[in-house]
């Protein structure tokens, strides 16, 4: 893909990834975004930021994709007058703790904006990607999480194995009309997520395993503009991801846990 002058929506673009990956996209590829999240300060940060700087237009699109309308009125929003080329489907939550003890809300949150919200963007944006000379491009944001069960993450872990399997099939599904759908399953990365699940008592920045987020970004932008299929970032999450095929599955969800419970808040 050529993302030169051309529109690319980034969900998620407020914090972590999709802010890095907006920044990449416009440094280093002179695409014009349409940032979304929930904090406009951020995005208005971030427009502020690129967009005198790199000669970019920056427009953010303030919604709330755990709210059912949300998608449908995103999607208006971003094509009024313009030429979609890329989306990258990026924002996402977790829960971390006994899957038991997360809400019935919080999990309805959870699902609409890390699943829910994606089908249907994904459906809302293909024809508008197709209709264009050149064909655009989709990317889902799923984890390695999405690999294999995920004990403390459960709930989450699932919702990533969703958009693997979601995103893979419609690669497939939409392979004529020239409509790529890339799936990145990035490993850990230093983002506000690790603080606001609490994983932070377990990890930071700078250890084994933990990417920075704009190392991260960068290798997502690249396997986008790829147009691969699946890409999992680093090597040493591709190892893991290999052992996670060929070990098997009880034993890897055993060690996974194990490297969790130290850092699970002990229960009441
Ligand atoms: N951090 C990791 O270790 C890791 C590992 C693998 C995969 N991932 C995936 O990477 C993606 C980005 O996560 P991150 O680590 O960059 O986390 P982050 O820093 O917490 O960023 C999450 C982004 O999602 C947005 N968001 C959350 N709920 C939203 C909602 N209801 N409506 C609209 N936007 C919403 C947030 O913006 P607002 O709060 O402003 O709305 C924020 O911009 C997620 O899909 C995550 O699952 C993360």
């Amino acid at each position: 893909m050529n993302f030169r002058g051309r529109w690319v929506l980034v969900t998620g673009a407020s914090s972590g990834l999709g802010l890095e990956m907006a920044r990449v996209l416009a440094r280093e590829h002179g695409a014009n975004i349409l940032a979304v999240a929930r904090r406009e300060d951020r995005l208005l940060a971030l427009r502020d930021e690129l967009a005198p700087k790199y000669g970019v237009q920056v427009v953010p699109l303030i919604a709330d994709l755990s709210q059912p309308g949300e998608p449908q009125r995103l999607f208006e929003a971003a094509v009024a007058g313009r030429d979609v080329y890329g989306v990258i489907l990026n924002a996402g939550v977790t829960f971390f703790g006994h899957a038991l003890e997360q809400s019935p809300e919080d999990f309805q949150k959870m699902l609409a904006t890390n699943v829910s919200s994606l089908v249907e963007l994904s459906r809302l944006f293909t024809g508008h990607l197709s209709a264009r000379g050149t064909p655009g491009g989709i990317m889902l944001v799923s984890s390695m999480a999405g690999l294999s069960p995920l004990p403390y993450q459960t709930a989450y872990a699932a919702t990533k194995a969703f958009v693997i399997s979601y995103g893979r099939g419609l690669a497939f599904e939409l392979r004529k009309t020239g409509v790529s759908v890339t799936v990145f399953a990035p490993g850990g990365i230093a983002t506000e997520m690790l603080e606001l699940s609490g994983l932070s008592r377990g990890f930071k920045a700078g250890d084994l395993g933990i990417m920075a987020a704009d190392t991260c970004a960068r290798l997502a932008v690249d396997a986008f503009a790829r147009r691969r299929e699946l890409y999992v970032p680093g090597a040493l999450n591709r190892f893991l991801a290999l052992a996670m095929k060929v070990l098997p599955q009880g034993f890897m969800i055993a060690r996974s846990a194990g490297v969790y419970e130290g850092s699970l808040k002990p229960r009441p």
